[in-house]
């Protein structure tokens, strides 16, 4: 129920918000602060997803030894393989259920809270696969995949959103992209850590696979000297002198009108969605089944629930813009690229060890680049950089294809294999990579902003895991054509990112998620 008075400050302010944003931005310690602790979450996903690779020979020796020691028989090859895939996969089923509950998540406990108590499920998985080695125990490091699957997915969720929140407009871009930063530091320190000469070994692998517990442990103790989202506490739980002290801590300036009164114009609408959703949802048809308790949550919290994302018009477009910005991500091919990439090297004639050096380059430009782009987010802007960034993994997807084609024509090729899928690998750092997760909390107002980061959140997850699940899959039934599949999305995506992707660079959210109220189905 917004108030005249609300609306008023709304209005007047609007002039003064637009010029005030551009003194706003400032890098404040207790910003830094807060940025380094929720990073640290990205930085977990990123280790997780990387650890698994350089150990699989001595985890599967392992799983055998262990049934050995049980049973005095060994496991059958197949057995071996079945229970290791299932050890990669319960990961990703464990990051879907986390991804899709991380909206809910940050609502019900809150960003920072939200954040401090999803390092428990980490520090979990951390001591079962560290102590797996001594209790001679499998099941343990799969429990440990799942629960630590699960943390990632959580932060996967909650990092960009309470990222995105506590920024101002013209640094929310690098901020945004500080999680992506974030996921490739953690992905290269997995694959360094990982070398058979550090702690890739039969020795160590289950302490490479315990470090998790390092970004959770450090984030416990960083987490609680963070403000929380002012955005959460003024709009969702409309508490807002705390939300004025957490704006000036994290600003380091008592100067925050600007601030409040976009937020204050995002309260009203997100008020107004709340009362439309509850009048033409949950009153006629929760009375009955969930009761009043449910009711009042759901005014207090103002939860839009995911089904009314589906039925709401003008909510319609910006969902489908972040599940296809997801899925641009996904089925571009990079994992493909990331997880065979040893493969992929050995196959253009280098040795094993060189391939897994190699294979950590592939990191190390990775975090290069996502470094370079992080000031030209805000410069650049998202749109541009996500459709460069498109356009090069296309032409260098059709270049893979030609080079995997013609690799046995000559040497060259093959050094031009690697070489290609390094370029590829480039244009996805320029914008695919990062772009996605942060702009989905950019597309929405606070009121469907979860449910919104939890869906594109899910389908993530599913699509990375298809393509991890599939490729290979995929490389035996059409050989060196296997790339092709993704140069078509490459291009489906393109086409429609280029017609509906808005850009949102220096625009506050009620700016950008406005403008579907005016024309649901608006292009840019
Ligand atoms: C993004 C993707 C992830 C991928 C990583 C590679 O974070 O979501 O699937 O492995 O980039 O840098």
């Amino acid at each position: 129920m917004s108030t005249p008075d609300d609306i008023s400050i709304a209005v007047s302010s609007q002039k003064e918000l637009t010029i005030n944003d551009k003194s706003d931005g400032k890098i404040t310690g207790r910003l830094m602060l807060a940025v380094f602790g929720a990073v640290l979450g990205s930085l977990q996903f990123g280790f997780n997803t990387g650890v698994i690779n350089a150990p699989e020979g001595k985890i599967k020796d392992f799983m055998n030894e262990t049934h050995i020691k049980r049973t005095g028989e060994q496991f059958s090859e197949d057995a071996v393989i079945n229970l290791y895939s299932l050890l990669v996969a319960i990961f990703a089923v464990g990051g879907m259920i986390g991804g899709l509950i991380a909206g809910w998540w940050a609502d019900f406990f809150g960003r920072k809270f939200g954040l401090i108590l999803n390092t428990l499920p980490g520090i979990a998985a951390a001591c079962l696969m560290f102590f797996s080695r001594h209790a001679s125990s499998y099941e343990m490091v799969i429990a440990g995949r799942f629960l630590v699957g699960f943390n990632c997915g959580l932060y996967t969720g909650l990092t960009p959103l309470y990222l995105s929140e506590i920024s101002t407009p013209n640094i929310r871009g690098a901020l945004g992209t500080l999680h992506q930063f974030g996921v490739v530091i953690g992905i290269l320190l997995s694959q360094v850590l990982g070398f058979p000469e550090v702690l890739g070994n039969g020795q160590n692998w289950h302490v490479l696979l315990g470090l998790c517990i390092i970004p959770c442990a450090l984030q416990l103790l960083v987490m609680p000297f963070c403000p929380e989202s002012p955005r959460y506490l003024l709009i969702t739980k409309e508490q807002e002198e705390k939300a004025l002290s957490s704006l000036r801590t994290l600003r380091g300036t008592s100067m925050v009108d600007a601030d409040i009164s976009e937020m204050k114009r995002e309260q009203s609408n997100s008020r107004a969605e709340a009362k439309e959703y509850i009048k033409t949802n949950i009153l006629v048809r929760n009375r009955r089944t969930m009761g009043r308790l449910a009711i009042s949550y759901k005014i207090k919290y103002k939860v839009i629930g995911m089904l009314h994302l589906f039925k709401k018009k003008s909510l319609w477009m910006p969902l489908v813009i972040s599940v296809i910005m997801h899925l641009s991500q996904q089925l571009s091919g990079i994992n493909a690229i990331f997880y065979y990439s040893a493969t992929l090297f050995k196959s253009a004639g280098v040795s094993e060890i060189t391939a897994a050096h190699a294979t950590s380059g592939i990191g190390a430009i990775m975090v290069v680049i996502s470094l370079i782009t992080i000031p030209l987010m805000d410069i650049i802007g998202r749109r541009t950089l996500h459709l460069t960034g498109l356009a090069g993994m296309f032409i260098f997807s059709i270049l893979i294809t030609l080079s995997l084609v013609f690799q046995d024509q000559a040497k060259w090729v093959k050094i031009a294999t690697i070489v290609v899928s390094l370029c590829f690998v480039v244009f996805f750092a320029i914008g695919p990579g990062s772009i996605p997760w942060m702009i989905v909390a950019e597309l929405f107002s606070q009121g469907p902003r979860p449910a919104a980061m939890s869906i594109s959140v899910l389908i993530n997850w599913i699509s990375n895991f298809a393509v991890g699940y599939l490729y290979p899959i995929l490389q035996k039934a059409i050989g060196h054509y296997s790339f092709l599949p993704f140069t078509g999305f490459l291009a489906i995506f393109w086409v429609f990112l280029l017609k509906y992707l808005p850009e949102t660079k220096n625009k506050t959210i009620e700016e950008i998620s406005s403008q579907w109220e005016k024309n649901p189905k608006r292009a840019t």
